[in-house]
């Protein structure tokens, strides 16, 4: 068993009732288990020639940012609305407990991107879709998704693979 996979919690019933949230801070806490979840996914890619990891604000900023200095790649940011300060593209999306909005700026990829997308957590593919989207608008080349935790009940694989046949790569 990897070291971060003992320090996922479940929290029942949060944000709403029904939904199981998957607590990852207490494996962001662990230097070792936050060591080993970035070099798992970053071992992964790292023959794929990736130039620019992007994550989504808050928990994809995380674990996105770490990988992306392992891969010796560029991070770039998809936000919530508002708070990038440049010319925006944006992409609207539904969550498992809600919908929301995701910007990037319009000059933070270029068609000579070759790109990994990151984040701490698949559950619906709601996010994933509208970060693909930003990244199809922006020009660049994406590879692959690297994910710390996949809902599989939820089946994001389909969703994902409604958009892009990029490889999917999760660790629990
Ligand atoms: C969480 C998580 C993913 C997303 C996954 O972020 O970090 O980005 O949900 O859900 P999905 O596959 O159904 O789209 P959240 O929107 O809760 O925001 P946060 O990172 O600010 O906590
Ligand atoms: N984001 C969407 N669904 C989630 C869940 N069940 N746990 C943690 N983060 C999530």
């Amino acid at each position: 068993m990897r070291p971060y996979e003992e320090l996922i919690v479940d929290i029942p019933n949060y944000p709403k009732p029904g939904v199981v949230f998957k607590d990852l801070t207490p494996a962001f806490a662990d230097a070792d288990a936050f060591a080993a979840m970035v070099d798992d996914l970053a071992a992964h890619f790292a023959d794929h020639g990736i130039t620019k990891v992007v994550g989504a604000e808050a928990r994809g900023f995380i674990v996105g940012a770490a990988v992306a200095l392992r891969l010796g790649a560029g991070f770039v940011p998809c936000r919530k609305p508002g708070k990038l300060p440049r010319t925006v593209l944006r992409e609207s999306y539904a969550l498992e407990y809600g919908t929301d909005v995701l910007e990037i700026h319009a000059d933070a990829l270029t068609s000579d991107d070759v790109v990994l997308i990151v984040d701490d957590l698949v559950a619906t593919g709601g996010t994933t879709t509208a970060m693909v989207r930003l990244v199809r608008a922006s020009g660049a080349r994406l590879v692959g998704f690297g994910f710390v935790v996949e809902l599989a009940f939820l089946d994001p694989r389909a969703v994902i693979a409604a958009e892009t046949d990029a490889e999917v790569f999760s660790l629990v």
